[in-house]
């Protein structure tokens, strides 16, 4: 309850405080009625909102008295009046807002009653949002557009602890300055735009493609300005950066003293981007640096929050597993956070217990946690509805802890997912014995698709029994496609994908599921990969994704409203996108079939590939369809940084792209979507399916290999001269020189924007595939 009492405090004074960024609020719940102005206009006077006296977060929706045609929301908390209007938008309006856009605007003129009036309170004191490298993966190049479309989305759902890491250099800069390090020697420790979140994370250091730009550090500060602004003004406690303990090679130098150990290598990097230098957080320089950060940071944002984000071993073994030093570690920290602000909270994303789980003993983590009192620390169990730990660690030794869902790696984007741990899961957990589960997040690695399963578990932090999956899909589907009418086969269509695809039991292959199109071609090893990155397929392509585009074909018939509804557009197009990428696997086999079999020719090979290339450029005209699935717009979301307007108004307005900063920003995105590292260190760890990146970049990767395959058998009959080694090297050029190209050559056909018909490609392909 002491916890609970502290998380409250926290929201109430983030609420209460004056910032320097802006006057005091003429009310807390200003932030809740500008979301309904901006994105309801039409019933901007018809919400009426209440803070009342309570405990928690609870809500009531109810008709305003003598205002026919308005709602009254009384709450006890902003996020909880948030959440109330959202239960009316949902429940009642049956209009929704999801990562595709906002349809709030499509409530009825004259709003429907409440009649009984509906209340709700939340089962958790946090519900959370992010994980460290969502900000890579997703928002790296997001512009305020982007992040407003988001932050609504949180608000609505009763997100209140959302991570908020855009503009840390800018004060890790100060810091390192004021500490005395050159302009050069704070670059030489800092990555590229794509890349910061590793290096906030201590795996990598350093940049490959040209040093971080001023100009990225000084606009993601001014960008950072208006997201802690306006999360503060949905009732959000923002999850600040803090000093973690990185820092440049060239501190030692600078204080002989300092006690500095090296980080451990990560995934294959070079030791110059690696092993990152750790100042030891019982040094006095620790804190020094930690009260320069926090001070500085509270003076740019104001006094918002007093909860932190701080990981120092993710992915990245402690120096030494001695208990002592273990506890020195977290102590040191805990005391250097709380010098910096007295009222400090300590939040860390609890996957180094599982990815590091034999370096991560019982007695390790034990050790690890006890330098901090219970109260103080928040741990993100990160990957809770596959892989928990938060049970074999005793409600991580009396931390404070939140169950999260991971689900997704690098935004990679297979159906996948289980409704069902995802409802029964939190509430076993928050009931079992000890629990001292005081949150429930999304913690996916990138957010692309499968929105269902993200929906359904920030609505399970409002119910304390397991929602019924079967009425939740069918809900979620009638206003996901909200069309007059919508027919019975769109509805079927889903409850087909929630007893297949997103009913996945297969243990081995929990998390969003890799095509392995996606992947460096090669004769074995893609298939029926299991664990991180699974290419395993956990269902039955003909009775799952068959009959569910069918059906979604047959509703859109029958409806043709369907055919223009932003929502039913995506689906079909990521059906299509599943549907294919599926039979890639059968003609993968199929090719490799011939290949093993050495009395087929050269040109059964080239015959077997061109299969593979048919599925390939079907897919990227069906991706080319849909701006959700364009590599251009992640490629102009990052250009988009090199450009600057100069005048005002239209007419004067000038727009000036700075070319070389241009180019570097493209290189980033395509180098993290690609070899992600200037070697391919981790190579296709964050593929997408794409237009754009399949219809080149993995069309030529895959017509490379087919040709190599085909020489090879031409050069000596058999398989002899097959060399692995070569061709992954002959593949890793065209990736390097992918990597460099400039999106908008007209003889590659490359457009910025969409072309095509949705539903007629993905008719076409349903024809010919299914
Ligand atoms: C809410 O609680 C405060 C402090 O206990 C009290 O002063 C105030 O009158 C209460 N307001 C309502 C509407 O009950
Ligand atoms: C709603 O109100 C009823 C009656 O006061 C109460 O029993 C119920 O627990 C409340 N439900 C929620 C979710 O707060
Ligand atoms: C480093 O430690 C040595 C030995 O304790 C001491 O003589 C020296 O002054 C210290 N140097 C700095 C820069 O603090
Ligand atoms: C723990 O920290 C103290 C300084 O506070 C240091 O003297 C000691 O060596 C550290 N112990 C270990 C095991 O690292
Ligand atoms: C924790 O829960 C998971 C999922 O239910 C289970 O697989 C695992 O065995 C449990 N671990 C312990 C130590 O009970
Ligand atoms: C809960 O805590 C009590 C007291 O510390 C302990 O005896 C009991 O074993 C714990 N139960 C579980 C399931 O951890
Ligand atoms: C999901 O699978 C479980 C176990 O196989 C089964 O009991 C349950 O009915 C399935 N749920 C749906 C919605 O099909
Ligand atoms: C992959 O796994 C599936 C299901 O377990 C199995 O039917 C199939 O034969 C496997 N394919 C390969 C190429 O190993
Ligand atoms: C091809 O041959 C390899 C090596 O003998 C074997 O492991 C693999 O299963 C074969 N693949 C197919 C699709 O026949
Ligand atoms: C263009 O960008 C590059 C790389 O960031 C930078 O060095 C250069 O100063 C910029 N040029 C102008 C004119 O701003
Ligand atoms: C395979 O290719 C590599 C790189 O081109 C080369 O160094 C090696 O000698 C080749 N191996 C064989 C057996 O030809
Ligand atoms: C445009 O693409 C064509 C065809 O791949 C290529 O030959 C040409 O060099 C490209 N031009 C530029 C400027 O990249």
């Amino acid at each position: 309850m002491r916890a609970i009492l502290v998380a409250l405090t926290a929201v109430s004074a983030a609420l209460a405080a004056t910032t320097s960024l802006k006057p005091a609020p003429v009310s807390p719940l200003q932030g809740v009625q500008a979301l309904v102005k901006r994105r309801i206009p039409k019933h901007a006077n018809d919400f009426t909102f209440q803070l009342v006296n309570g405990t928690g977060d609870s809500f009531l929706v109810s008709d305003t008295k003598g205002h026919s045609g308005g709602v009254t929301v009384q709450c006890t908390t902003v996020s909880a009046c948030s959440r109330g209007l959202y239960t009316y938008l949902t429940q009642i309006g049956g209009v929704d807002i999801w990562w595709t856009g906002s349809r709030l605007d499509q409530l009825p003129s004259r709003l429907p009653a409440v009649g009984k009036p509906i209340n709700g309170s939340s089962i958790v004191p946090w519900r959370y949002h992010f994980n460290t490298v969502t900000f890579s993966y997703t928002t790296a190049f997001w512009g305020f557009d982007k992040w407003e479309l988001l932050l609504d989305w949180l608000a609505l759902r009763g997100v209140n602890l959302p991570l908020a890491w855009v503009g840390n250099e800018y004060i890790l800069i100060q810091v390192f300055k004021e500490a005395g390090l050159s302009d050069a020697e704070i670059s030489d420790f800092l990555s590229g735009p794509a890349f910061q979140a590793w290096n906030r994370f201590g795996n990598i250091q350093g940049s490959w493609g040209g040093a971080l730009p001023v100009q990225w550090v000084e606009d993601q500060f001014a960008l950072q300005k208006q997201i802690v602004k306006r999360m503060v003004d949905l009732g959000m406690t923002p999850v600040l950066p803090s000093f973690t303990g990185f820092v440049p090679k060239a501190l030692q130098s600078h204080y002989p003293n300092a006690s500095i150990v090296i980080g451990s290598q990560w995934s294959g990097f070079p030791t110059s981007l690696t092993n990152d230098s750790f100042l030891n957080p019982f040094d006095p320089l620790f804190t020094k640096l930690q009260t320069s950060f926090i001070s500085k940071q509270a003076k740019a944002y104001g006094n918002i929050s007093h909860i932190y984000t701080l990981d120092q071993y993710n992915e990245n073994d402690p120096a030494s597993g001695d208990l002592d030093y273990l506890r020195n570690v977290t102590a040191g920290t805990y005391a250097s956070l709380r010098a910096a602000d007295p009222q400090a909270v300590w939040l860390m994303q609890g996957w180094l217990f599982f990815s590091s789980e034999d370096f991560w003993t019982n007695e390790r983590v034990e050790a690890y946690l006890s330098g901090v009192p219970a109260e103080n620390m928040i741990v993100l169990d990160l990957y809770t509805e596959s892989q928990p730990q938060w049970n074999r660690t005793n409600n991580y030794f009396g931390k404070n802890w939140v169950w999260c869902e991971l689900h997704d790696y690098g935004g990679n984007q297979g159906f996948e997912g289980n409704l069902e741990v995802l409802t029964q899961g939190p509430i076993a957990a928050l009931t079992s014995p000890n629990s001292t589960m005081k949150g429930i997040g999304l913690t996916m690695e990138g957010q692309e698709g499968n929105e269902i399963v993200y929906d359904i578990l920030l609505d399970q932090a409002w119910s304390s029994t397991p929602l019924n999956v079967s009425t939740y899909v069918k809900n979620w589907v009638s206003r996901r496609y909200n069309v007059k009418s919508l027919p019975a086969a769109a509805t079927q269509a889903w409850s087909t994908l929630a007893s297949t695809v997103y009913n996945n039991t297969n243990t081995g292959s929990e998390a969003t599921i890799k095509s392995i199109l996606e992947l460096t071609p090669a004769t074995s090893g893609l298939v029926n990969r299991t664990g991180h990155h699974p290419t395993l397929i956990p269902y039955d392509t003909d009775t799952s994704i068959v009959p569910a585009f069918q059906l979604l074909l047959n509703a859109s018939s029958q409806n043709p409203a369907l055919r223009t509804n932003p929502e039913f557009l995506n689906d079909i197009v990521d059906i299509s996108r599943q549907l294919l990428a599926n039979r890639f696997i059968d003609a993968y086999l199929s090719l490799i079939a011939t290949w093993n079999s050495t009395t087929t020719t050269a040109r059964s090979l080239t015959l077997a590939g061109e299969t593979l290339l048919d599925i390939l450029g079907d897919l990227d005209a069906v991706l080319a369809t849909n701006p959700n699935f364009l590599v251009s717009t992640w490629i102009h979301d990052a250009r988009q940084w090199a450009s600057t307007t100069t005048g005002s108004g239209s007419n004067t307005a000038n727009v000036k792209v700075n070319q070389t900063y241009a180019a570097y920003l493209e290189y980033n995105a395509r180098n993290q979507l690609t070899l992600w590292g200037p070697n391919g260190e981790i190579n296709d760890y964050a593929s997408k399916q794409w237009a754009g990146l399949v219809g080149q970049y993995y069309a030529e990767r895959w017509a490379t290999f087919v040709r190599y395959l085909a020489d090879a058998r031409k050069s000596t009959g058999d398989n002899s001269a097959y060399n692995a080694t070569e061709i992954k090297a002959r593949l890793l050029g065209l990736g390097k020189e992918w990597d460099t190209r400039i999106w908008g050559n007209k003889t590659r056909g490359e457009t910025w924007g969409t072309t095509g018909d949705a539903l007629t490609l993905a008719q076409g392909v349903f024809d010919t595939w299914a």
